[in-house]
C-alpha cells in the first residue's frame, strides 16, 4: 500500500514530536475519532484534508485537551501524556491553536494586538528572563513581518478585513513561541490573492515551527507542498505526497470527486 511506502521514514515516539495511537472518542455513542494515528515529527509542517465531519476539529480538540478521548495514546515530545493535562497546561508546553473565527482585540492597533499577546505570554509562563522595551520591540516588528501587517501597524485591528484578521491572529500566536501550531481552516472566507498569501505566510513560520493546518482549499494544500493526511469518518484514510493521496480511488470517492 502506498502509505506503507512511507512508513521507513515515520519517526518512532521519542523521535517525534507529537504522537497518537488507536485515539477514539464517541459523542453520545457516535464514534466521532476512531482509532486515529498519526505521528508529526520535530519541525514538520502537515496538512489534513477530509470531508465535513470526518473529525479533523476534533481531533484538534483531542490534541489540546479541549475533549478528552475515550481510548489511545497522545503524546508530545516524546514522553508527555496529553490526555493528562488540561487546557491551559497543554498551552504552556507550547502548543498554540488559531480557531476558525478570529479573535483578536478591534479597538486596539495591530501592534498593541501582538504587544498584548506577548505579554500574556509573559504573564502566563512567568519567565525568568527579564526582557528590555527594546527586545519586545524586535520580535514585534519580526513578526508583525511574516504577517505582512508591517505597515499597517498604527491601524485598529477593527480595520482590517477578513483575511488580514486572520493574519494577525497567527501573529499574536506566533507572539507565544509555540512549538506546534494548530491551525484550522485558515483560508475560509478569504480572497483568492489572500489564500495564496496565507500558504507563503505557513511556509514561512514551518521554518522554525511545527504546523498541522487543515484547509479544503487544494489549491492552497498544493502551495504548501507539504505531506498531506487524508481523514475520514474518524481516522486516516491516506497519506502521502498530495499528488500520491488525490490519486487514491478512496480519497477520490469520498472526498475530492464530490
Ligand atoms: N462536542 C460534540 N458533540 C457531539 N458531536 C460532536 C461534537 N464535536 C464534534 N462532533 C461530531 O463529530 C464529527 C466530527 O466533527 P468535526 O471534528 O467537527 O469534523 P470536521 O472538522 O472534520 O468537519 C461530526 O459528526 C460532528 O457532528
Ligand atoms: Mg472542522
Amino acid at each position: 500500500m502506498s502509505t506503507a511506502l512511507m512508513s521507513t521514514s515515520t519517526p518512532t515516539l521519542t523521535s517525534s514530536l507529537l504522537y497518537l495511537d488507536g485515539v477514539s472518542v464517541s459523542f453520545d455513542g457516535f464514534k466521532a475519532i476512531r482509532g486515529l494515528s498519526l505521528v508529526i515529527a520535530p519541525g514538520e509542517m502537515r496538512a489534513i484534508i477530509g470531508p465535513n465531519g470526518a473529525g479533523k476539529t476534533t481531533m484538534m480538540d483531542i490534541i489540546t485537551g479541549k475533549t478528552r478521548p475515550d481510548a489511545g495514546t497522545v503524546m508530545f515530545g516524546g514522553s508527555v501524556d496529553l490526555t493528562r493535562l488540561d487546557e491551559a497546561a497543554i498551552a504552556n508546553l507550547g502548543i498554540g491553536r488559531k480557531f476558525q473565527k478570529p479573535t483578536v482585540f478591534d479597538f486596539h492597533t495591530i501592534e498593541d494586538n501582538i504587544l498584548l499577546a506577548l505579554k500574556s505570554k509573559r504573564t502566563v509562563r512567568r519567565t525568568l528572563f527579564w526582557k528590555t522595551a527594546n527586545a519586545d520591540q524586535k520580535r514585534i516588528d519580526h513578526i508583525l513581518g511574516v504577517i505582512k501587517l508591517g505597515d499597517a501597524r498604527a491601524r485598529l485591528a477593527g480595520s482590517l478585513s477578513h483575511g488580514q484578521k486572520q493574519w494577525l491572529e497567527i501573529g499574536m500566536l506566533l507572539a507565544q513561541d509555540p512549538k506546534l501550531l494548530l491551525v484550522d481552516e485558515p483560508a475560509a472566507g478569504m480572497t483568492d490573492g489572500e489564500t495564496a498569501e496565507t500558504a507563503v505566510l505557513l511556509k514561512e513560520i514551518a521554518r522554525d515551527h511545527s504546523v498541522i493546518v487543515v484547509e479544503h482549499d487544494m489549491g492552497f494544500i498544493r502551495e504548501l507542498g507539504v505531506k498531506v493526511t487524508v481523514l475520514h469518518e474518524g481516522s486516516v484514510l491516506a497519506e502521502g505526497p498530495l499528488d500520491q493521496v488525490s490519486a487514491n480511488e478512496r480519497v477520490v470517492e469520498v472526498y475530492l470527486g464530490r
